[in-house]
C-alpha cells in the first residue's frame, strides 16, 4: 500500500444508492489526496464484525447509512450529538479508540446558515413534520440553535411523544391534523418524512398561513424541489433543501479522516444534481431508499 494512503467508505444495507462516494471522492481529488472513498454493502448481522475489523481493513472512517445507525453508535464511543440524537453516521479513529458522531445536526444547520441566513435568530416556534431518525437530528439541531418551541407533527402520535421524552418539554407533540392551525405562528418548517419524495405521496400544508418571514425547509432531495419548496417559494418564503443538507453533514466526516476541510461549492453541488437527475431519468419506477 502507498506511503500515506487513506481509505474511508460508506456502510450501509443496501450501500448502492449513496451519495457519499461521490462527493468525497471529488473532494478527494480536488485536495490531491492520496485517498479513497468506497461503498462497502454490509448486512446487518455482519455489521457488528465488520466493525470490530474495521482498523485492520485498513479504514481510518466512514459514513454510516441506513438501516446501521443505532448500531454505529453502540459499537463506538459517540460525541454529545450522536448519544443526543441515538444514532451515528459518521465514524472515525482518535487514538485507537473508534469515535462516532452524527453530522446531520451540523448538515442541517449549515445548510440553513448557507441558504437561509439569520434563519435561528429569535427562533420562538418551529414545526417539524416527522418524527423518524431524520427528525431526531434536526430537532436536536433546532435545540442547539436556541428554538424555544418545537412542534412535532407525525401520523404516529407516540413516535412524537418520543421526541419530547428524549430531548424535553421544548418539545411539543402534535397530531398530524393540527399542523395548519399552527402555522400562523411558526417561524421555521421542516419536512423529515419522506412524503414529497419521488414515487411517495405528496406533502400538503398550507404554506401560504406561515409568516412572510418564516423559513422552510425539506431534508427530501430527490425531487431537487419538492412540492413542499416549490409552493413555499411562490408564496415568496426562503428555502432550504434537503440536497444542501446533504452536502454539508458530508463536510465533518472527510476533515475528520483527512484533516482537511472540504467546502460545499457550485461546481460540487451540480456535480450531484447531475447524478441525481441521471439516476431519476433511468430508475422513475424503483423506490429504493433515498437518504443517506
Ligand atoms: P428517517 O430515518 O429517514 O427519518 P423513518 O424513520 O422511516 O425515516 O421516518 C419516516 C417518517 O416519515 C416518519 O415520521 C413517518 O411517519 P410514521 O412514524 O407514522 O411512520 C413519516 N411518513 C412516512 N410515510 C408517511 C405518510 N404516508 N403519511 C405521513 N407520514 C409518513
Amino acid at each position: 500500500m502507498n506511503e500515506g494512503f487513506r481509505a474511508a467508505c460508506v456502510i450501509g444495507w443496501p450501500a448502492g444508492h449513496s451519495r457519499s462516494p461521490l462527493i468525497h471522492n471529488y473532494w478527494i481529488k480536488q485536495h490531491g489526496l492520496t485517498a479513497e472513498y468506497r461503498r462497502e454493502a454490509v448486512p446487518p448481522d455482519e455489521f457488528a464484525a465488520f466493525i470490530r475489523s474495521f482498523g485492520e481493513r485498513g479504514y481510518v472512517g466512514a459514513n454510516v447509512t441506513l438501516p446501521h445507525k443505532e448500531a454505529a453508535l453502540n459499537l463506538s464511543q459517540p460525541d454529545d450529538r450522536a448519544s443526543g440524537v441515538g444514532a451515528a453516521n459518521t465514524l472515525w479513529f482518535e487514538g485507537g479508540t473508534l469515535r462516532s458522531t452524527n453530522t446531520d445536526v451540523e448538515g442541517f444547520q449549515e445548510n440553513l446558515d448557507a441558504m437561509t441566513p439569520g434563519w435561528d435568530s429569535g427562533l420562538s416556534s418551529a414545526i417539524v413534520l416527522g418524527a423518524g431518525g431524520a427528525a431526531h437530528a434536526v430537532v436536536f439541531a433546532l435545540l442547539q440553535r436556541g428554538a424555544e418551541r418545537v412542534y412535532v407533527a407525525n401520523r404516529t402520535f407516540e413516535k412524537a411523544e418520543e421526541l419530547q421524552t428524549r430531548f424535553g418539554a421544548r418539545v411539543k407533540p402534535v397530531r398530524w391534523g393540527e399542523v395548519n392551525g399552527l402555522l400562523a405562528g411558526a417561524h421555521l418548517l421542516v419536512n423529515t418524512t419522506s412524503l414529497g419524495m419521488a414515487g411517495k405521496p405528496e406533502l400538503s400544508v398550507k404554506v401560504q398561513d406561515l409568516p412572510p418571514s418564516a423559513v422552510v425547509a425539506d431534508i427530501v432531495y430527490v425531487p431537487l424541489e419538492t412540492r413542499l419548496l416549490a409552493e413555499a417559494r411562490k408564496c415568496g418564503l426562503r428555502t432550504a433543501d434537503g440536497l444542501g443538507m446533504l452536502l454539508h453533514q458530508a463536510v465533518r466526516g472527510f476533515e475528520l479522516w483527512f484533516g482537511v476541510r472540504p467546502e460545499v461549492t457550485p461546481d460540487l453541488r451540480a456535480l450531484v444534481e447531475a447524478d441525481l437527475r441521471k439516476e431519476q431519468a433511468e430508475t422513475v419506477s424503483q423506490k429504493g431508499p433515498r437518504r443517506e
